[in-house]
């Protein structure tokens, strides 16, 4: 077993959590994603104690919660038992090809990542599982600590923007929003390209259902999640 696992597990085992997904948060998930159509999928990866995946079965998504960690998918299934069917767990590690290959192609219409993607080697082949893993029009959501806005010591837990500028690439459109100033980053990535390696990623055309107070954001310019070569939108400010 990866010492990174070990970790995990002992973490999850010995019965501590993580930086709890709070209303707000939670509130802004559900505005991001919106309410969905029924029989709806979603996939929340490195689940962890299950906050968000139950966020998502709340809301009315058919929810499977994956994490390599058997002792995190216990404690998700434990905790949130009264949510089953409609939340399932199982262990997966999203690394491993041969284990993600075991989910249906095509088959989600959210799939979300919080603060998991830092931890996870290659974000462009993460990526591009899950745009494997989306409908045409599905969205992936990814929380994450950025670098620039983590003191040295801890810098590992969050993005560098080629991370960032790997997790946006080849995508139709996409916005940002931040759970507070200087605070957690939340991607919204919608519509993966399935066919060839597009020759622009979120590109001018952008989003097209801005709400007020959005604007334009320039990856490439950008001081945190800078790195890229397309624009995002972002609401709320960098
Ligand atoms: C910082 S915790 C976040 C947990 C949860 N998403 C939350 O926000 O509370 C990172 C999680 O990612 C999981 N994880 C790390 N690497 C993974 C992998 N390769 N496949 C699946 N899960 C993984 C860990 O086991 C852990 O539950």
């Amino acid at each position: 077993m990866p010492v990174e696992r070990v970790h995990w597990e002992d973490h999850f085992a010995a019965g501590h959590g993580f930086l709890t997904a709070d209303d707000h948060e939670l509130r802004l998930l559900a505005e991001a994603v919106g309410p969905p159509a029924p029989h709806a999928r979603a996939l929340d990866i490195g689940c962890g104690l299950g906050a968000y995946a139950a966020a998502l079965a709340r809301l009315g998504y058919d929810a499977l919660a994956v994490d390599w960690a058997d002792a995190a998918v216990a404690a998700t299934r434990d905790r949130y038992a009264g949510l089953q069917p409609r939340l399932r767990a199982r262990r997966l590690d999203f690394t491993d090809d041969t284990e993600v290959e075991s989910l249906p192609a095509h088959s989600f219409h959210l799939v979300t990542m919080r603060l998991v993607l830092a931890f996870l080697p290659d974000k462009a082949a993460i990526a591009d599982r899950v745009r494997r893993l989306l409908t045409p029009d599905g969205v992936w959501l990814v929380t994450s600590s950025l670098t620039g806005r983590l003191p040295e010591e801890r810098r590992h837990i969050g993005l560098t923007p080629s991370d960032v500028a790997a997790l946006t690439d080849g995508w139709e459109r996409g916005h940002w929003y931040d759970l507070e100033p200087g605070g957690l980053r939340c991607f919204v990535l919608r519509g993966p390209d399935h066919g060839p390696p597009p020759v622009r990623a979120l590109g001018g055309s952008c989003e097209s259902g801005r709400r007020d107070g959005s604007r334009e954001h320039d990856r490439g310019r950008g001081r945190d999640a800078g790195g890229g070569r397309a624009a995002v939108v972002a609401r709320g400010g960098a």
